[in-house]
């Protein structure tokens, strides 16, 4: 991905999450000095398995787990401190060094327990099937300027007034939301006081950061969450999450200027999942879902949920090569797809009497298309050991050939097992 004209790379999700960034942006770590998360927050789970260790990041990007990568949690993210700490505490333990080499953004906004308490209460009537890990609240109170950032901790006098007026406002809104919950003071005062002293440490302007890194032609992957329809302005909405998942994202959330993007790899599984609630076209009927399920260990990083499983969606790429400016794509889990005899990849939608070519702005409309199917060979052989695209089974060549034609941009990578060495360089 990486070369003397791209030296700033944004990887993005192209579905609806869950298509596999950690263990790409693990790979691609690999040659790079500088990864960046930009979005989101603890509702993201991104899996990398090393050896026979299974890791599961939320907030740190999976840059962490190469020595001499430097790793940044930008001012788009929403930040769940003790989550990070708890993150952190994980890797020590498994022989992972993050002593000076993690830095998260004083800018960034802090997810403090009444967020998530509001974010329970709301789910009981929105039912949009959200993480509960506090996002929306979050973003909510960024967006109407009453969020704390970390910098806030640099003055914990100020913080506590800040903190006073905010939990005294989730109160009103949880009695308002029907909710016995309630939020302490207390008990909110006292995390920022346990949180500062471990959190300011790594505080820093990191936007400037990555601006540097920009001007010495450093290595950069910008690791972002979730996946393009499921970003709050181009995703299904209301089934969406808070933040801009797209490339977009990438720049406002890691603090620098479009123009320093070089490259957008966006990442999709071979077949198509999805959490949570909100139409999904080529879901596949029963038992065949449950067979993608299974073999695809499709259960939520995060929440445990089971994902719902469906065939590729051709529209819903074409889509995120659009709104992403998708450069590549990363096919991951090709191997989940290695016992079907057949594999049917929707390469358009129907509605009606008519072609509907474009993803509808509207959910219910959404709900309605008829997904038009190509029927493909399945390859009956297992994959995970190809190294190289000649290793692969003409038919399984064929299968990601027509991905790429109905999705206009060139595959480069083909992750074919969850170990870090199964996976393919398109050369
Ligand atoms: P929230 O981000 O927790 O507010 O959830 C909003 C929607 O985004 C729900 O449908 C979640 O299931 C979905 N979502 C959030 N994070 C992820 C993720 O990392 N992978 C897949 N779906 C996610």
């Amino acid at each position: 991905m990486f070369d003397a004209k791209t030296t700033c790379v944004v990887v993005v999700g192209a579905q609806w999450g869950d298509e596999g960034k950690g263990k790409l942006v693990d790979v691609l770590a690999e040659r790079a000095d500088l990864v960046v998360r930009y979005q989101g927050g603890a509702n993201a789970g991104h899996t990398v398995v090393i050896g026979d260790t299974q890791f599961i990041l939320r907030q740190i990007p999976s840059g962490i787990l190469h020595p001499g990568v430097t790793c940044i949690i930008g001012n788009g993210v929403v930040l769940e401190p003790e989550n990070l700490f708890a993150e952190l505490d994980q890797l020590t333990q498994r022989g992972i060094d993050t002593q000076g080499r993690l830095y998260v953004s004083d800018r960034a906004h802090l997810v403090l327990p009444y967020h998530k308490l509001l974010d329970a209460a709301s789910e009981k009537s929105q039912k949009l099937g959200t993480t509960k890990r506090g996002i929306g609240p979050a973003y909510e109170d960024k967006f109407g300027r009453r969020g704390i950032r970390v910098t806030d901790l640099r003055h914990l006098d100020c913080a506590r007034a800040l903190l006073a007026d905010r939990v005294e406002r989730a109160n009103r809104l949880l009695e308002l939301m029907g909710s016995a919950e309630r939020a302490s003071f207390d008990l909110h005062a006292g995390l920022l006081e346990r949180l500062a002293p471990r959190l300011l440490p790594l505080a820093a302007d990191t936007g400037l950061l990555v601006h540097r890194a920009v001007g010495q032609g450093r290595r950069i992957l910008l690791e972002g969450a979730q996946g393009a329809l499921l970003d709050v302005d181009h995703g299904t909405y209301p089934y969406v999450t808070s933040s801009n998942t797209t490339a977009g994202g990438a720049a406002v959330g890691a603090g620098i200027g479009p123009t320093a993007i070089d490259g957008v790899l966006g990442v999709v599984k071979a077949y198509t999942t999805r959490v949570g609630n909100g139409p999904l076209p080529t879901e596949a009927p029963s038992p065949l879902g449950e067979r993608l399920r299974e073999l695809g260990g499709e259960f939520g990083a995060v929440t445990g949920r089971p994902r719902r499983c469906g065939w590729f969606d051709a529209t819903v790429v074409r889509y995120a090569v659009r709104v992403n400016g998708l450069t590549g794509l990363a096919v991951t889990k090709l191997d989940v797809l290695d016992t079907f005899a057949e594999i049917p990849v929707c390469t358009s939608y129907r509605l009606g009497q008519d072609d509907c070519e474009e993803m509808p702005a509207e959910v219910e409309v959404l709900a309605r298309v008829e997904p038009m199917y190509q029927v493909l060979p399945g390859w009956q052989t297992p994959t995970g050991g190809a190294r190289r695209l000649a290793d692969l089974p003409a038919a399984a060549r064929s299968y990601l050939d027509r991905l790429q034609a109905l999705s206009g941009v060139p595959v480069r990578y083909v992750s074919v097992g969850t170990r870090r060495d199964q996976i393919i360089e398109v050369k």
